[in-house]
């Protein structure tokens, strides 16, 4: 069937912004903004990180994660503390200074290998220009250029993702994804997701089955509410149900992220990749992995050398939730009231749950952990898994797409 695929159909303009720079106006000094990604999607907090520590915690809590914003987040991170902490007063201690932040800041995770790509490329322009003669003053001023400069290329290079990829999916596709890799997993606009916004668009692709992705649910928290807020047509499943949904002839295709390819293809991706592409392989179903050419680590033979980031035991003994309390009556929002006057206020829990509750707005909001297992169970919390590449079907790059032996020389052109 030939399908006229030229005329847009659908708006899919509400995508959400990761990370951004910019000048907090309580203060007047730059700072580095994000959307705070652990308390979405129930409350949309937009954090402002004025030091290296505050980009580093944000790093280490996911408040901003995914690989591709994990690079932007690292250059940003070493511009922030050259604007606001940096007392160097000669080239060379300033170059001392951002290399050490750097190298503090590439290892805030281990796995996705775009946080120390961005701290180089960063730190490599430093170089270059310092080489070139210029003062401290442009110095400065540069890299916090060069750090935005990267953000509006990570979004041209997912734009170029979706564009190579969409030609993939067949008219009205079904596909299925893992974790989030959308806008908020890059700089703007997703590597998964610019293949799905991509392909919706040209009616390519007319639903998404968004895997929960625990145990920190990215597909349910965050995926799932990209989706909507774009207007994707989306079902939230949990991760045992993927098998089934494709097994049912549900499912044209997989898409997923990745935070690590190797020289042979192998990748690491978000825990639960992996039964996902045996699930794939298994049913006769596309498996793609959606990624630019800055998660390849051509240094890395073969999946067993990627480092795998072990998570505290908490995030799988319980869920942890955010939200707003709106009381109803009088009398609960006086309860409140008391109870959050003296600032937020602790609740301690006979059964080891934790929540904090505090004034918001005009309103209460809590930070919650709810322990739903016997306590001390002993854990295993790998954060992510690695994918043969012999189970997946094509990388979609910014440079087209391609296969497992291509992969060498995509990424050193
Ligand atoms: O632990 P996270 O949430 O940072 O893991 C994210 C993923 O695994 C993504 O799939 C990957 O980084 C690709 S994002 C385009």
């Amino acid at each position: 069937m030939s399908v006229d695929l030229n005329h847009v159909t659908h708006d899919i303009s509400n995508i959400p912004r990761s990370i951004w720079w910019d000048i907090d106006s309580t203060n007047n000094q730059p700072g580095v903004f994000l959307i705070d990604q652990t308390r979405l999607p129930l409350i949309g907090d937009i954090l402002c990180c004025q030091k290296l520590e505050g980009v580093e915690l944000a790093i280490k809590t996911l408040a901003v994660r995914g690989a591709p914003a994990l690079g932007v987040a690292a250059a940003m991170a070493i511009a922030i503390f050259s604007e606001n902490e940096s007392t160097a007063e000669t080239v060379d201690d300033w170059l001392a200074d951002i290399s050490a932040a750097a190298q503090r800041i590439s290892q805030a995770r281990p796995t996705a290998v775009n946080l120390s790509w961005g701290a180089d490329r960063l730190c490599t322009f430093a170089y270059e220009q310092a080489a070139a003669g210029l003062e401290l003053s442009e110095l400065k001023a540069g890299i916090v250029e060069f750090a935005q400069q990267m953000a509006a290329d990570d979004e041209a290079v997912n734009r170029a993702i979706g564009a190579a990829g969409a030609p993939l999916m067949a008219e009205g596709s079904r596909v299925l994804t893992h974790c989030n890799a959308g806008s908020l997993a890059t700089a703007y606009f997703g590597t998964v997701g610019g293949v799905i916004y991509t392909a919706y668009a040209q009616n390519r692709i007319s639903h998404v089955w968004v895997d929960e992705t625990r145990p920190l649910n990215q597909g349910g928290r965050l995926t799932a509410w990209e989706m909507m807020a774009a207007g994707v047509p989306c079902t939230l499943i949990s991760d045992s149900m993927a098998a089934s949904v494709m097994q049912s002839g549900w499912v044209d295709a997989v898409l997923v992220g990745a935070d690590r390819i190797c020289a042979n293809g192998d990748t690491a991706n978000k825990i639960g990749t992996l039964s996902l592409a045996v699930a794939a392989r298994h049913f006769g179903i596309p498996f793609y992995v959606c990624a630019p050419l800055s998660t390849i680590d051509t240094t890395l033979a073969t999946g067993s050398e990627i480092p795998i980031e072990k998570r505290d035991g908490r995030e799988l003994a319980g869920f942890t939730v955010a939200g707003i309390i709106l009381p109803d009556d009088e009398a609960s929002s006086n309860a409140f009231d008391l109870l959050t006057s003296g600032g937020p206020r602790n609740i301690s829990f006979k059964q080891g749950h934790e929540m904090s509750i505090y004034r918001k707005g005009g309103a209460y909001a809590f930070d919650a952990w709810f322990l739903n297992t016997p306590p001390d169970v002993p854990v295993y919390n790998p954060a992510f898994d690695v994918t043969p590449a012999e189970l997946v079907t094509a990388y979609i790059t910014e440079v087209g797409v391609l296969a497992a032996d291509q992969i060498v020389s995509a990424a050193s052109e």
